[in-house]
């Protein structure tokens, strides 16, 4: 067993904490206070090729692994969280199942645009009445001639608001129960009935956008279905297998955010004469920090490496991001301890840490439903 990184491994990460830490942290206060997207970051990730990092450079990708996307990922959230979910969503849960389950000629229309970063993917699951219960959707989709008339509402959508096409779960054959759901892929720009409606004010991750998806009597050409009907709920569970990767990752780097600047304040600061480094109680704290992050980053690696050597990843997945998201909590929860007041006041990053650490708890599964998947798993002996 090797646990270095390979020179490849080694670069990406490079490039990843170079770009992050000149070109992301310097904005990530002023993003998070003004909830702007930030698009000209956004254009320059897509020059490195984190938009579609493990999408084949024939179709815009960077032609690299997961463990890649993994330690890319760690780097640009540890600078700023919401930059982070942005570029998960598109990779992930965007690009992801247009390239296992498209054809060729849909890879070509709908993958290139999005993984070349050119474009903006979303992904359209949860519905009002369809969260942890995933089956439960009720956008419909019924055939219209050689096309599709879609209707329905869908909610919480990471890059709703500003996203060029969505990969989309609705019913096809409504009594038909997780059956009947299909898999569309779908140009929001040139989407006849689709528009884009509240967008949410939320506790963190404010430069990246929640937004509902409305569609009345929206009218989708023919090679909109992705796979057959009624593929669509085991489809979007495997894209959340590989989601679930990328929000551990996420986590870590909200974590590791967290640790790096409390180390530093606690070097620096002095209280009753001497720096509150020198303390035990904060040192435990700290070392509790660096621990469960370091579990949390094995973990994550682990599943990203299963998930590149084609080796179950289900359970791992689900393993990663729960941990890694309940690491990053107690992190951010303990930065902001030891920062004291200074941990509570925006004029350091602490409190932004701890709320966009929440999230990471939330989405993707929330960490309850990680411990229904993994708990499964081990029931069925995998
Ligand atoms: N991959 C492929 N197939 C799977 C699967 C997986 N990971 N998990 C289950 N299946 C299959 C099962 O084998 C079963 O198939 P058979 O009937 O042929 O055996 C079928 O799917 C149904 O399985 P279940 O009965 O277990 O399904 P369920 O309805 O009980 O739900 C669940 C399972 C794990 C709770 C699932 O609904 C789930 O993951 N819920 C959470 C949803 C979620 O993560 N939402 C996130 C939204 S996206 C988001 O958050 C993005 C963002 O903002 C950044």
């Amino acid at each position: 067993m090797d646990f270095s990184l390979s020179e490849e491994h080694q670069m990406v990460q490079d490039m990843a904490r170079r770009f992050a830490t000149e070109k992301i942290k310097p904005v990530a206060a002023e993003l998070d206070k003004t909830h702007r997207h930030p698009e000209e970051i956004i254009k320059e990730m897509a020059e490195l090729k984190f938009m579609g990092i493990a999408v084949p450079e024939e179709y815009g990708g960077g032609g690299m692994d997961y463990v890649s996307y993994v330690l890319a990922m760690i780097e640009i959230s540890k600078a700023c969280a919401s930059i982070g979910v942005i570029m998960s969503v598109n990779n992930s849960l965007y690009c992801y199942p247009v390239m296992a389950f498209g054809t060729d000629e849909q890879k070509e229309k709908y993958l290139t645009p999005v993984a070349s970063g050119e474009s903006l993917g979303c992904y359209g699951l949860t519905e009002a009445g369809a969260g942890s219960d995933a089956a439960a959707v009720r956008t419909t989709a019924v055939r219209d001639g050689d096309g599709w008339i879609l209707n329905g509402e869908k909610k919480f959508i990471t890059n709703g608001n500003v996203a060029d096409y969505c990969v989309l779960a609705v019913k096809t054959e409504k009594d038909q129960g997780y059956k009947g759901i299909s898999t569309f892929v779908v140009n929001l720009k040139e989407t006849p009935g689709f528009s884009v409606g509240v967008v949410e004010d939320k506790l963190g991750i404010l430069a990246s956008g929640t937004a509902e998806l409305v569609f009345e009597d929206a009218r989708l050409p023919g090679d909109a279905l992705l796979g057959k009907e009624g593929e669509g709920f085991k489809q979007m569970l495997t894209t959340l297998d590989g989601g679930r990767i990328g929000i551990a990752s996420q986590a870590i780097g909200i974590g590791r955010a967290a640790l790096e600047e409390a180390l530093d304040y606690a070097k620096e600061r002095e209280q009753f004469g001497k720096p509150i480094a020198r303390l035990q109680a904060i040192q435990f704290k700290l070392a509790d920090m660096a621990m469960e992050l370091d579990a949390a980053e094995l973990l994550t690696l682990r599943a990203a490496y299963n998930e590149d050597n084609h080796l179950p990843y289900e359970k791992e997945a689900a393993m990663a991001k729960c941990f890694a998201a309940d690491a990053a909590m107690r992190a951010a929860i303990e930065g902001v301890q030891i920062l004291g007041g200074y941990g509570y006041i925006k004029e350091y990053p602490m409190e932004r840490h701890m709320r966009d650490a929440k999230i990471c708890q939330i989405y993707e599964g929330t960490n309850e439903i990680m411990r229904v998947v993994i708990a499964s798993r081990l029931l069925q002996g995998k």
